[in-house]
């Protein structure tokens, strides 16, 4: 919790200075969040603003803040269990918690864009300063890891990187699994699902939904 205030602290801080040195240039700044911003023309870079990463950010093309709508997951399948759609729009702007009554917020999926102390388990691996938000990421600079960067296909682990461990309790027992694409995005996706499900049976005639046994719903067979 200290954490979080330092580092709102700070944040603040940092924020008016950039809008303290800017306005010496711009008589804009100092507004509202999104305004604040309107100072940036296409050719600009964008300026070192909110988050207070300590790693360096990668940089995003300035002014170019969308996230595409849908994404195609595991085109690149090394099995016969191909395709699956992926709505991104809808899973991280609408109602889509396993009772559906609430956004589910960037770090369900996101989980390594947030500080280290508002990690709960297995998760210890952090990448951002801050709990990334939608707001959060439109005014950083900092790239969105792709979850690939990290799980990779068993077989397809580059020279030089290793495959993801998480310290995981199944039934009592403590021990170390090895996190591959396929673990990460079935954890992911199928725990919710299936916890949704429970939840509200009738989702089962939505088109595309799918619980964790429903591997044809999801993936197309290839
Ligand atoms: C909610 C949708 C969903 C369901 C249900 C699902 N999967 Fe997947 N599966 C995925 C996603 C997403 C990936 C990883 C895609 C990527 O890495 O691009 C994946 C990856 C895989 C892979 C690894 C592919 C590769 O070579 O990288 C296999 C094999 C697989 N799933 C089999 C299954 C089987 C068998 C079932 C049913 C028991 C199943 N899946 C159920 C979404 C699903
Ligand atoms: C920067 C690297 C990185 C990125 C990017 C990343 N992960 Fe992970 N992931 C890890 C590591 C490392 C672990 C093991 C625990 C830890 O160190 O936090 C992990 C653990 C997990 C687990 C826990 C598995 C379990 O058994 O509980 C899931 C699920 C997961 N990742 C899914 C995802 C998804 C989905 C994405 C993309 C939206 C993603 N990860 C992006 C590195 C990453
Ligand atoms: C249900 C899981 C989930 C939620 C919630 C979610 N994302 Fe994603 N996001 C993904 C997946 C899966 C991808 C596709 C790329 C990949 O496989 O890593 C992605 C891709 C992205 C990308 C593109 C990365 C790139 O350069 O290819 C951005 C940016 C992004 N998400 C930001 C956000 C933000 C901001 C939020 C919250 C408002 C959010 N996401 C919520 C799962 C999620
Ligand atoms: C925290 C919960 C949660 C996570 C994580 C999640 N989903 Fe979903 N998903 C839902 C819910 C809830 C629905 C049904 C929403 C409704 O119809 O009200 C859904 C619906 C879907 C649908 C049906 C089409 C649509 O967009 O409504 C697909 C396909 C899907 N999810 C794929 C995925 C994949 C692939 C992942 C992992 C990358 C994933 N989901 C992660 C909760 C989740």
């Amino acid at each position: 919790m200290s954490k979080i205030m330092k580092n709102l602290v700070r944040l603040i801080g940092i924020t008016a200075f950039f809008c303290l040195a800017l306005s010496m240039f711009f008589s804009s700044c100092g507004t509202s969040g999104k305004d604040a911003r309107s100072y940036l023309k296409a050719d600009d870079t964008p300026t070192p603003t909110a988050n207070t990463n300590s790693q360096p950010a990668a940089s995003a093309p300035a002014g170019d803040k969308t996230i595409p709508e849908t994404f195609t997951l595991c085109k690149d399948s090394l099995s016969e269990y191909g395709e699956t759609a992926f709505n991104h729009a809808n899973h991280a702007f609408k109602n889509y918690s396993p009772d559906g009554k609430s956004v589910m917020g960037c770090v369900e999926c996101h989980h390594t864009d947030q500080p280290k102390s508002a990690l709960k388990p297995p998760y210890v691996t952090s990448e951002r300063d801050v709990v990334m938000t939608n707001d959060v990421w439109k005014a950083s600079s900092q790239k969105v890891s792709n979850c690939r960067t990290c799980h990779f296909q068993d077989g397809n682990v580059p020279d030089g990187k290793t495959m993801p461990v998480a310290t995981v309790t199944d039934a009592g027992k403590t021990g170390s699994k090895e996190i591959n694409n396929e673990v990460a995005y079935h954890v992911n996706c199928n725990t919710c699902h299936d916890a949704a499900f429970k939840l509200r049976p009738e989702l089962k005639s939505k088109p595309g939904f799918s619980t964790s046994k429903d591997c044809t719903i999801c993936h197309k067979s290839q």
